[in-house]
């Protein structure tokens, strides 16, 4: 079994696509080990994006991420971090993501592209520890 970090953006938190989401991520099986509703901070969501530090679009990307509230979760499940970003869809709603997944429905641009999963155990290990240093 594994885990991996889940976020509805404050894109899809604003279009109230929560219930959606959580609704796609039971539907699929896997299990809810955490969830909050918060708002973040820029430190956060620099740690957080630390890969994209220096690529074009980061400035636009931390200011987007911190601009509302956020969902973060925990899910788990076999192999929960594909499922996830399966269930997800490709990161560009429009070129990459499937039909019938939650960017391919809900999405038109690659910024605002709703949600995210972690990419690797690796990521989901640090990811979850930065989101939930409790669990
Ligand atoms: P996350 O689950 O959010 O990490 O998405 P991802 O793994 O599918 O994509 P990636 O980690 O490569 O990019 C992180 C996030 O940065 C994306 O989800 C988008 O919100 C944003 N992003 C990625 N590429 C671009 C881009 O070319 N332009 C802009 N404006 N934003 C981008
Ligand atoms: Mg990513």
């Amino acid at each position: 079994t594994e885990r991996t970090l889940v976020l509805v953006k404050p894109d899809g938190v604003e279009r109230k696509l929560i219930g959606e989401v959580l609704a796609r991520i039971e539907r699929k099986g896997l299990d809810l080990v955490a969830i909050e509703l918060r708002t973040v901070d820029r430190e956060l969501a620099a740690q957080h994006y630390a890969e994209h530090d220096g690529k074009p679009f980061f400035e636009s990307l931390l200011e987007f991420i911190t601009s509302g509230p956020v969902l973060a979760a925990v899910a788990e499940g076999p192999r929960a971090i594909a499922a996830w970003r399966q269930v997800a869809g490709g990161t560009d709603p429009v070129e990459k993501a499937a039909p019938g997944s939650i960017r391919g429905d809900f999405g038109l641009e690659v910024q605002y592209n709703l949600v995210h999963g972690s990419d690797s155990p690796e990521s989901a290990a640090r990811e979850i520890k930065l989101w939930f240093p409790n669990l």
